[in-house]
């Protein structure tokens, strides 16, 4: 339908009177959108509100068992108020077309999907992503992410996933920023606005939706959907600010956590969704359940859907996700007495703000444009950009006496399970990736180095020894040939190339779905049939680089002390092949740092940064001592610390300069630090600031991330790096759950990751 005659129907049907009381001043644009919205409702009845806030899936890629029936009879009878997973200007085009044509009312669908790390372009997981620790890039890969899913139809996505998480065991650690809150809170902040821009009517954007929240990420035990509880004073200084910044973004949405929180579920916690997200937070937009949350809340023993359905819609949910409970149910509780019709009223409200806010009544259309479907997706710039930031996700861990880069001359051996395998690329959670179409290490290898080095290519072992696990670990299309024959045979066969190349490749750790929903591990190290792969290929005496595929921190304790070099690649997107080559090659410097700790033990998860120093805290320099917080088998210390990648270049830290010895609230110092590049090639080094509050009236973490910069440095180049420090940088939330400074000694640290700093001292009056 053209806009014009959409307009004239659309106005007419609202002309009417209202009936839906409005309480608060609103702005002219929102008077505008309040009018046209209380003249709609005021038309609508009961079953027609309940419809706008039943989410159906579009019968393509799900995420559980359940999948929703007759979609398009329920769009006829106005049961749906939006779709996801149904992708394509034309489908899109087709379910609107019954809902703005044939429903009474001609309340347009909202589409959404699971648009995480890219939609067609697939960037790295978000994981790898914060280890860029570069917000520019990671804004424009949520913008490209835009363009292309409204592109092809979508105008809403479950995306920020913005779950702190402390505990490499959860698989879902890979779709957030990792364990710091003020990272993550940063990441959040441009995620929306690149997914949402300035102005969510505009045609290339999505709306975003937070989630999980809340305190998904504190999963007991690292298993998915298990029980988190947590002390306030944790929540709102360490998991809840993430969430906080990405609603004081503009999110126009959230989404609830399948976890219960100290015992009462998310999906139906009042205290999460009415008190602490829209009045403490004032949260403008709408609250959708995960899939399935609503119904969950049976298993959680909560009631029946009945029940469950009025205890969510008045914890202040406003969408319910596939249970259809809110649909099938929340009538009857009207009519006992259960809910009430303003619950229902507010619900349906702010759902249809969102479809306003995203002009969808002005023009139903909006986001089905074939042009833009074949133009605006999988461009030569996007594929660019996600080759850039594939390349500046890396962290090398190790790297022995230089052994990285390598010479674009001699033999390769590449091996492994992941060396050959482009479906395993994109990484968890890009369900719109072409799984055919994204190129495999080796073939980057060759696109990349031409006929200068000869590979040798072999499988080497097989992903995991035990076939029924992987076949767990390569579901949806991310496939890993098995090879039947014996491990020793496979490994000979490696090996054989390997006496032939003049250093070994080799391509090892996690498939892409060992990571990310429903993929919980317990034991984190690189599956053992890999390792003993990797200890034959080091026999060989030839050097060996691990390039190292994971979707979280792993136990690399013995690649550590074995392996000369070890890059970190997590899962790289539709351009990581070739970026992989960019960076062994050394066309491009790795510069990434990880942003969640990797334990030297699985038995020290979760391990972090900024832990408490507990009353007992070890000495500096001392890994046992009897009677202090410690272990008796393995040290304290993690593996690698959070901040922490190298580079083929290396950098020196000056003193820190500090502006004044202290400052008042309302005032500010500054701390200065020179940064000097001392090795022989371009790089990039993240800065860090990290503060310790000395003395106050809760236990303070004894390090905490302020702030950090990415700075560019030529060899023998230096650059003076400043950070300002003000009274609000060192505020957290007390007893009380008063955010306040309190004064008092402090310390600062300024350095290239969360261990190896320079320190100074400084008072807040
Ligand atoms: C996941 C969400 C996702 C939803 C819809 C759920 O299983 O937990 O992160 O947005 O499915 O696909």
């Amino acid at each position: 339908m053209k806009k014009s005659i959409y307009l004239i129907i659309a106005a007419t049907l609202i002309s009417g009177s209202t009936g839906f009381a409005q309480k608060k001043a609103v702005p002219a644009a929102n008077k505008t959108m309040d009018t046209y919205i209380s003249r709609l409702m005021a038309k609508m009845t009961i079953e027609e509100k309940l419809g706008q806030l039943n989410l159906v899936t579009g019968g393509e890629a799900t995420t559980g068992s359940a999948v929703s029936a007759d979609v398009e009879g329920k769009i006829q009878r106005g049961q749906v108020g939006g779709i996801f997973s149904m992708t394509t200007p034309q489908r899109i085009r087709k379910a609107q077309e019954i809902a703005v044509h044939k429903t009474r009312l001609k309340i347009p669908l909202i589409f959404g999907q699971d648009v995480i790390h890219g939609y067609k372009t697939v960037f790295p997981i978000p994981l790898g992503l914060a280890a860029t620790w570069d917000l520019a890039l990671i804004e424009k890969t949520a913008r490209i992410a835009a363009t292309e899913a409204s592109a092809d139809g979508l105008n809403w996505t479950f995306s920020p996933m913005v779950d702190i998480s402390r505990d490499a065991r959860w698989g879902r650690i890979s779709e957030g920023s990792g364990e710091d809150t003020y990272l993550s809170s940063e990441i959040a902040k441009v995620m929306v606005k690149g997914y949402q821009g300035d102005d969510l009517s505009k045609y290339n954007t999505l709306m975003a939706c937070v989630k999980h929240f809340a305190l998904y990420g504190a999963a007991e035990s690292g298993r998915d959907y298990n029980t988190t509880d947590m002390s306030m004073h944790r929540m709102y200084n360490e998991y809840l600010p993430p969430y906080k910044a990405a609603v004081d973004a503009g999110a126009g949405s959230i989404m609830t956590a399948f976890n219960d929180i100290n015992g009462v579920p998310a999906t139906a916690n009042k205290w999460l969704m009415t008190d602490l997200l829209r009045k403490q937070w004032g949260f403008k937009g709408f609250v959708v359940t995960d899939y399935t949350a609503v119904s969950e809340l049976i298993d959680h023993g909560l009631g029946d859907l009945q029940a469950v359905s009025a205890l969510s819609l008045k914890a202040g949910v406003e969408m319910d996700m596939v249970s259809e409970g809110f649909l099938n149910t929340l009538g009857k509780s009207l009519k006992e007495g259960k809910v009430t019709e303003a619950q229902i009223n507010n619900a349906c409200r702010l759902v249809l703000e969102a479809k306003y806010k995203l002009g969808l009544f002005e023009d139903p259309f909006r986001y089905c444009n074939d042009e833009r479907a074949k133009n605006e997706i999988l461009t030569p710039a996007n594929l660019q950009t996600a080759r850039e930031i594939a390349a500046q996700s890396f962290v090398l861990l190790k790297n022995q006496n230089n052994l990285l880069p390598l010479k674009k001359a001699g033999t390769i051996a590449l091996v492994g399970p992941l060396a050959n395998t482009g479906s395993n690329m994109p990484g968890t959670w890009s369900v719109n990736a072409e799984l055919n179409n994204t190129p495999s290490l080796l073939q980057g290898l060759k696109a990349v180095v031409g006929d200068k080095v000869k590979i040798l290519h072999s499988l080497g072992s097989n992903l995991i020894e035990d076939a029924a696990y992987q076949e767990r670990a390569t579901m949806f299309g991310r496939e890993i040939p098995r090879d039947n024959r014996s491990e020793e045979v496979i490994i000979q066969e490696a090996l054989d190339n390997a006496k032939k190349a003049d250093v070994i490749v080799a391509a090892l750790g996690e498939s892409s779905e060992m990571s990310g929903e429903a993929s919980s591990r317990t034991d984190l190290e690189i599956p053992a049939v890999q390792k003993r792969l990797l200890a034959a290929l080091l026999k060989t005496g030839k050097p060996v680089v691990l390039v190292l595929f994971t979707g979280r921190p792993l136990v690399l304790t013995w690649e550590h002390e074995n392996v000369p070099a070890i890059l970190n690649v997590w899962f790289g997107g539709t351009q990581a092949a070739p970026a992989i080559a960019d960076v062994l090659f050394g066309d491009v410097n790795p510069s990434g740092k990880i942003t969640a700790t990797f334990p030297q033990h699985v038995g020290q998860v979760p391990i972090y940064y900024s832990h408490k120093s507990t009353g007992r805290p070890l000495a500096e320099g001392k890994w046992f001592s009897k009677f202090r917080s410690n272990y008796l088998d393995v040290s304290n210390d993690p593996l690698y610390p959070f901040g922490y990648g190298l580079s083929y270049t290396t950098f020196s830290y000056g003193d820190i300069k500090l502006s004044a010895p202290s400052f008042k609230a309302g005032g500010s110092i500054t701390a200065q630090v020179t940064v000097t590049n001392t090795g022989k090639v371009e790089g990039k080094e993240v800065v860090q600031l990290y503060t310790r509050d000395l003395v106050g009236s809760l236990t303070r973490p004894v390090k905490e991330l302020k702030g950090f910069q990415k700075i560019s440095l030529k060899p023998g180049e230096s650059k003076e790096v400043s950070f300002t420090i003000s009274a609000e940088d060192l505020k957290f939330y007390n007893a009380e759950l008063q955010y306040v400074a309190e004064p008092g000694d402090f310390q600062l640290f300024l350095g290239t990751n969360s261990r190896d700093l320079k320190s100074a001292e400084f008072k807040l009056m």
